[in-house]
């Protein structure tokens, strides 16, 4: 099944796009998964250690399939998370073309964790497949009733034969919400303050429900793993080209999202291109060997050249039509007193083989050196980091990007910002976002996820409130000047969080959203109720921050100056008799968001309005001035809707 019968069976099944909210929540038969592995591993990935590859030297429809081999168990093979596809206790259709490098039983293997906490592993189905034959496996299986941790995987029956697997696919009853495709685009309500954005792996994407989300609300992406050097990094054709300082480079990991966000217009975050961890340890090796010695600084300032190099172009040859914006050109090089991540060789232990082999921390400046030459021109490069609002590692990270900053090196600093219901307190946060705002650098919030541990359910009032703060904080330190240019959660449902255990995002694993998904949503409407959000023009209650132009009050960052928001569209229609302005309740001749205030403080009891103010404030004309109006002016503001209900 290639992506041109994907594609329509899709359309066939969830009526996409424009028609969203026909989209049956429960429908049976819809096809909840399919891979075809023309672009990617589409979320399936090595199950015990074997190598998971893309070829196209063999393939049942279209150029490729799926590689597997390395195996010397016959269990090992290639899995798939059923999270957020199967439920326990419904029965689905499965169906998979296989073949043996040799002659084999090939099985499609459900594990789960039962109710005892035990792990299970039963039989879908399997097919008898021997070389230059594909053979289906097909069967209807009923997962079952106290089944979590749902994972699928191809395995043999017995032997260790490399084998071939394509056109997967699970058809069945769906168990999502569809809500969020009927809602007002989270993009779109944040156009004139910063993109907002997810990030996502090949897996968390492989739902028509969840490309449909991402679509529809985010405008910037992340790819969770698949652009870090160890999905990038190839060991074997880094030994094939034999200079030793020259790695081989492959996008296979990434290309599936890459293209998604290239077909779908979705800007990419590029993640991350120096990092002590999720780098293997044969890159900092000799002959790029896991048993070579590390080698010398000026050897491996040559690989990082050319990896870079190789990285942003190989980019920019395949996905011509492609946006990343941004490059984390560097990731966590601090330690929260401060002091550079400590040389060693271990980076599950936190340590670094870059300070190893550096003895310093240049190779940060040198990465954005190289990221500068070879990066195409406007692309925004960050440093990166989490608990980067502790003073000392915050202040760290200051003196490294002023001194990047004085070079023409850096772009903008990456908040990674894990957080926790209980820490930190937005003061501290806040201040963080302040101290990289006096550089005049951009600031992104990255991954943004807040956990609540003590919460089983999710829907925690914590989580809500701590989404509140923190979205408030972020939006009052742009009204001040900070340059946030892009808010990214690190993930699109709690359900495949890397933090699940603690519900740390805004939409519950069945995509319904979350009281924090409203609070984000409603964050904007929600501080137009106060005062000092109407008129950034006026003085400030806010003491003047202390150097650079860019906190100064006086000169707010183009995005939320008074002066952009009548970028709303003019009035199609207006009561030429009596030259109505419906929505311009301050009759200043121009609908801002000081019409949303007026409204709204007419609607708490805190303003009285003359009969022709409460006329144009009425724009839904049902007689009644009410927070329908403020709301419906709101959207005219931010260019939802260009005219009023009373004007329909
Ligand atoms: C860090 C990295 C991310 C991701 C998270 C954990 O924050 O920057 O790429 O690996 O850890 O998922």
């Amino acid at each position: 099944m290639k992506m041109q019968k994907f594609a329509s069976l899709l359309t066939a099944v969830f009526m996409m796009n424009s028609a969203v909210s026909v989209m049956p929540a429960n429908a049976e038969n819809t096809l909840l998964h399919s891979a075809d592995f023309e672009n990617g591993t589409d979320g399936w990935a090595s199950f015990g250690g074997t190598s998971v590859a893309t070829t196209n030297n063999e393939h049942h429809e279209g150029n490729s399939c799926l590689y597997i081999s390395g195996r010397s168990e016959n269990w090992q093979g290639a899995s798939l998370s059923g999270e957020s596809i199967l439920t326990a206790g419904k029965t689905y259709q499965f169906n998979a073309w296989v073949q043996s490098s040799g002659s084999d039983n090939i099985q499609m293997t459900l594990k789960y964790t039962d109710s005892s906490g035990n792990d299970q592993y039963k039989g879908i189905g399997g097919a008898d497949s021997a070389k230059g034959t594909w053979s289906e496996i097909s069967a209807n299986y009923e997962i079952p009733s106290d089944a979590t941790n749902i994972l699928i995987y191809f395995q043999t029956a017995d032997g260790t034969n490399d084998f071939m697997i394509d056109d997967v696919s699970i058809t069945g009853e769906a168990n999502w919400s569809t809500e969020l495709l009927d809602r007002t685009p989270l993009k779109d309500i944040y156009k004139n303050y910063f993109k907002i954005g997810c990030a996502a792996t090949p897996s968390e994407l492989n739902t028509s429900i969840s490309q449909e989300i991402v679509k529809r609300h985010f405008n910037s992406l992340t790819l969770g793993n698949e652009l870090k050097p160890d999905a990038v990094l190839n060991q074997a054709g880094s030994q094939a080209i034999g200079d030793n300082v020259t790695p081989a480079i492959s996008l296979d990991n990434a290309r599936y999202v890459l293209k998604f966000c290239e077909d779908n217009q979705i800007s990419v975050r590029g993640h991350v291109l120096l990092w002590y961890s999720q780098t293997p340890d044969w890159f900092f090796k000799e002959n790029f060997d896991s048993n070579g010695a590390y080698v010398s600084k000026e050897i491996m300032s040559q690989r990082l050249e050319n990896y870079i190099k190789a990285v942003l172009n190989q980019i920019s040859v395949e996905f011509p039509d492609l946006d990343v914006y941004c490059w984390d050109v560097v990731n966590e090089c601090y330690l929260d007193d401060g002091s550079l991540r400590v040389a060693g060789t271990n980076p599950n232990n936190e340590e670094s083989q870059w300070s190893l082999i550096y003895g310093d921390n240049s190779y940060i400046e040198e990465a954005f050196t190289y990221a500068r030459k070879y990066a195409p021109e406007g692309t925004k490069l960050f440093y990166n980091d989490f608990n980067e609002y502790i003073p000392a590692k915050r202040d760290a990270i200051y003196n490294m990007a002023k001194e990047l900053k004085d070079k023409n090196l850096i772009d903008g600093i990456g908040m990674q910002s894990h957080l926790d219901v209980g820490y930190p307190d937005t003061d501290l946060y806040r201040q963080a976002i302040d101290k990289y705002a006096e550089l005049g650098l951009e600031i992104q919030i990255t991954e943004l996820d807040i956990t609540d541990y003590n919460s089983p359910q999710g829907n925690s009032y914590k989580n809500e409130a701590a989404y509140e703060d923190i979205i408030y904080t972020i939006l009052w330190a742009k009204k001040y000047g900070a340059n946030i240019t892009s808010v990214v959660f690190w993930g699109i449902t709690d359900g495949t969080s890397w933090r699940k255990d603690g519900y740390p995002l805004l939409i519950n694993s069945d995509y319904s959203p979350k009281p924090s998904y409203n609070k984000v949503e409603n964050a904007l409407m929600e501080l137009s109720w106060v005062p000092e959000w109407t008129d950034p023009t006026t003085e400030t209650t806010e003491p003047p921050q202390e150097t650079s132009e860019t906190t100064e009050p006086t000169e707010p960052s183009q995005e939320t100056s008074e002066t952009t928001e009548p970028t709303a569209p003019t009035q199609e229609t207006s009561n030429s008799a009596k030259d109505i302005i419906y929505g311009d309740v301050t009759g200043d001749g121009v609908v801002s968001i000081g019409d949303v205030v007026m409204i709204t403080r007419a609607v708490l009891g805190k303003e009285s309005l003359s009969d022709d103010e409460y006329e144009r404030a009425d724009v839904d004309g049902n007689e009644k001035v009410e927070p329908a109006d403020s709301l419906n002016v709101m959207k005219y503001v931010v260019n939802l809707i260009n005219k009023f209900p009373i004007q329909e």
